[in-house]
């Protein structure tokens, strides 16, 4: 980190509830905007190509499109070339992120083939070389997120201690190994284990989807904050029953706040979208806001077709006048 410290991240990422975790096609501008409304204090944008950025990638350069009221919002890069993620960093570091995480848990063969994600985080000489250039290169503090290790070798450990001496502000754990994907139940032992061996914040990730898993985790693990991603599909409200748990209370949303913060999400889409775009990438979290909820398979499938604002809001409303 070159330029003043940003305080604002540094005090959350030091103890915060619950944080928004990175999601490829789902985790955009849209849906960050509705979790923050419901109380995630902390989220990260999708994986983002530094070779895109380096390359001037238009696609790329939109997923790293920023709302002006989002200030905690970190910008996840992947990729294994030092030079190319430093200068993907310098860039990003202007953008009004809060700060930058490097990817080193992703799994997809697309991704390790490249030496990228989890693979970068079992080669320790390149992965030293390539935190060290983003974290000189980043004005913004820089977080990493890791999986437990691969092909049987569990170096979750060592590689959190080698983050921590390349100057990393924080340390995101998915309890899981690569060949597990999100299979089996993730260990949260494991990040209690991360946690008592650096002195900076570790965020702990893995199957929280309730208010009870929540504080399973959080109780065991020592970590700085938890951090939530399919738990907070079509269940960005699970945020807010987090939060109001911990002031003692119980909070559950109703059918109809939970069909009108759809239509809102919908919205939110619209106006970074897009209509014609956001009537398609709206479709699958419908599926999510709608699971469990009696004639939602005949909304999903009116869903489908459902190509103008005008379209989608019917079958939103249709779905809340059952
Ligand atoms: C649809 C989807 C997309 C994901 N994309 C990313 C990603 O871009 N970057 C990343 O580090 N992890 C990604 N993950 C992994 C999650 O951030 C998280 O580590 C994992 O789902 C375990 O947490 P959970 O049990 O709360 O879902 C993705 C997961 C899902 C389900």
């Amino acid at each position: 980190m070159r330029e003043t410290e940003n305080n604002s991240i540094t005090s959350i990422l030091q103890s915060f509830d619950a944080a928004l975790g990175p999601m490829a096609g789902v985790s955009d501008m849209a849906f960050r905007r509705i979790c923050s409304e419901y109380g995630a204090e902390m989220m990260y944008t999708e994986m983002v190509s530094a070779k895109g950025l380096y390359y001037n990638n238009a696609n790329t350069e939109r997923l790293l499109e920023l709302n002006e009221l989002e200030f905690s919002t970190g910008a996840q890069l992947f990729g294994s070339d030092a030079e190319i993620m430093a200068l993907a960093a310098e860039r990003i570091s202007g953008k009004g992120y809060a700060f930058i995480d490097i990817n080193l848990g992703c799994p997809t063969p697309k991704i390790t083939k490249n030496g990228d994600g989890c693979a970068l985080a079992m080669d320790a000489a390149k992965l030293e070389k390539v935190v060290r250039a983003v974290v000189k290169a980043s004005a913004i503090p820089v977080t990493a997120k890791i999986r437990l290790g691969a092909g049987g070798v569990l170096n979750y450990k060592e590689n959190a201690l080698l983050l921590e001496s390349c100057g990393v502000s924080a340390i995101a754990v998915h309890a899981r190994t690569k060949e597990q994907l999100y299979s089996g139940e993730a260990d949260w032992d494991k990040i209690a284990e991360v946690a008592s061996c650096v002195s900076i914040p570790v965020i702990g990730n893995g199957d929280i989807n309730s208010v009870e898993s929540y504080w399973k985790a959080k109780r065991h693990s020592g970590c700085s904050g938890v951090m939530i991603a399919r738990g907070a599909l079509g269940n960005p409200f699970l945020f807010k029953s987090i939060r109001e748990s911990i002031s003692g209370r119980v909070w559950e949303v109703s059918f109809e706040e939970k069909m009108q913060t759809a239509k809102r999400h919908f919205f939110y889409m619209c106006d970074s979208l897009g209509e014609a775009e956001a009537c398609k990438a709206f479709r699958k979290h419908l599926a999510y806001y709608t699971k469990n909820v009696p004639f939602s398979a005949s909304a999903r499938r009116l869903i489908q077709s459902a190509a103008t604002a005008k379209e989608t809001v019917q079958v939103i409303d249709g779905i809340t006048a059952h």
